[in-house]
């Protein structure tokens, strides 16, 4: 794949996605001591991600593909729903487990379960959708298909996605994600994405 190729926008958010749910699993591992208050907003920042991931793809993104070959999205579609109605589950009951004698090994389990029917659907989504995208769309194609992805929901994309995702990348792919947002920014926002990755710092390592 070409470093500027729009659709990387869709694998480097997965990435970021992998990396977070990393950062939940590491705070679960110690059963005895998990440090409740930084798994609840880990979670918290995690399932924003991909909650306005999911809303992407079904709005902006499955819709071309059903256009293309049908059907190749409804079992996405479907595993959207449900994670979008367990996100709301385990939100409510992380904000509400600090008080109350709520079952702290069922949730640390579902919150597992939860991290492994994730990555499950991210590899997914990229061995059966994402490979097939160069023969479906041509670049132009592409190129519109991602700018109605960013501009799905562009204030949240700004403050919430944008960030938390390019905090998560490496040097290599915080370029690859610049040059497809160079290409693919709708009306003029370059310059605003620009200021807020500047505003990141460089990776450690
Ligand atoms: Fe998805
Ligand atoms: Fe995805």
């Amino acid at each position: 794949m070409s470093t500027c190729q729009p659709f990387a926008v869709m694998r480097l958010t997965h990435e970021a996605i992998r990396s977070g749910l990393n950062d939940l699993e590491n705070m679960l591992g110690d059963e005895a001591e998990i440090p409740w208050e930084s798994a609840r907003k880990s979670f918290d920042q995690v399932s924003q991600c991909i909650k306005l991931h999911a809303a992407q793809e079904d709005l902006e993104f499955y819709p071309h593909l059903e256009e293309k070959e049908q059907g190749i999205s409804h079992d996405f579609t479907k595993d959207h729903q449900a994670e979008a109605a367990e996100i709301r589950s385990l939100n409510a009951d992380l904000n509400y487990g600090k008080s109350a004698e709520t079952d702290q090994q069922t949730l640390r389990n579902r919150l597992l379960a939860f991290i492994a029917k994730h990555r499950e659907h991210l590899a997914n989504e990229e061995v059966v959708l994402l490979k097939k995208l160069p023969e479906l769309f041509t670049y132009f194609e592409s190129v519109d298909v991602v700018r109605g992805i960013l501009g799905h929901d562009i204030n949240a994309f700004e403050n919430m996605q944008l960030p938390w995702v390019y905090e998560r990348l490496n040097h290599d792919q915080r370029e690859m994600y610049k040059a497809m947002l160079k290409g693919c920014s709708p009306d003029d926002r370059y310059n605003k994405f620009c200021q807020i990755m500047d505003g990141i710092e460089k990776p450690s390592a």
